[in-house]
């Protein structure tokens, strides 16, 4: 996908990542359209990018998430990609994570993004791409995270066999595995505490990864055990 000149929806656009990647993608010549939960901080958010539209969703809504979708391809004339960026985390053991937080976390993580990138699906322009943060645990699942992992697998799990559905549209699907990232995530938790981290990697590096994945049609963006980010293809 060119990026110069491209329509793209960035959903979280209110968190570390969703900041960065909107400035990268913006740098780059995208015009945006910014979804987010919380209407004053997406506001701030499109002042700071210049995005041209934006739209609330709630994430137990899933009809909020498509009809963001919808109104960001009409405000923009169009749209060439949608980005999910947005997430929660919980930290403890299964016993102590419990149902209800368990069940929040895949509706967040999981439902909502496929939410938005489905309806992407139906409203895409030609030669678009959907994209969305799962992260490395989605591979290798984290004791004292099994819900949070299990969130970011289903949704990791979703865009594999989505990206074999319309590998012959030519939809470019991008699953984006970060690695632990400072961005004060970790210290949000909707239960639990961290445990002790490693440093986390570079942000800017990892955007700009993501704006390079999108311009060369990656599948994926994994996180080295460097640090760096590497693009793939054909994950399957
Ligand atoms: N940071 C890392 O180390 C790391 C590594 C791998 C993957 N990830 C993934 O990257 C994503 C963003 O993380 P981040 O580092 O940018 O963290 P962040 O700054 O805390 O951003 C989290 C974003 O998710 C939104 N959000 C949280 N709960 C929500 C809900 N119930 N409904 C709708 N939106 C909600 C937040 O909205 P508000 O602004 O309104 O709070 C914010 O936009 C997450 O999915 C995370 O799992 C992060």
């Amino acid at each position: 996908m060119e990026i110069d000149g491209s329509h793209v929806l960035v959903a979280g656009a209110t968190g570390a990542i969703g900041t960065a990647l909107s400035a990268e993608l913006a740098s780059r010549g995208a015009r945006l359209a910014l979804a987010g939960r919380d209407p004053g901080r997406l506001a701030r958010a499109a002042r700071t990018h210049g995005a041209a539209a934006t739209a609330v969703f709630d994430a137990y809504d899933p009809g909020s998430c498509a009809s963001a979708v919808h109104r960001a391809a009409e405000e923009l004339g169009g749209l060439d990609a949608v980005v999910t960026v947005f997430g929660t985390v919980a930290f403890g053991t299964a016993p102590s994570v419990g149902d209800e937080v368990a069940e929040h976390l895949l509706a967040v993580n999981a439902l909502a993004p496929a939410a938005f990138l489905r309806a992407a699906l139906g409203t895409l322009r030609d030669g678009g791409a959907i994209a969305a943060v799962t992260g490395v645990v989605a591979e290798r699942p984290m004791p004292g995270m099994a819900d949070y992992s299990a969130s970011k697998a289903a949704l990791g799990a979703w865009l594999d066999a989505v990206r074999r559905e319309t590998r012959p549209r030519g939809v470019q699907v991008l699953d984006i595995r970060f690695g632990h990232l400072d961005t004060g995530f970790a210290d949000r938790p909707v239960a639990g505490t961290a445990p002790p981290l490693p440093p986390g990697g570079d942000l800017g590096a990892a955007v700009r990864a993501v704006a390079d994945a999108l311009h060369s049609g990656a599948d994926r963006v994994v996180t080295a055990p460097d640090g760096t980010y590497a693009p793939e293809r054909h994950a399957r």
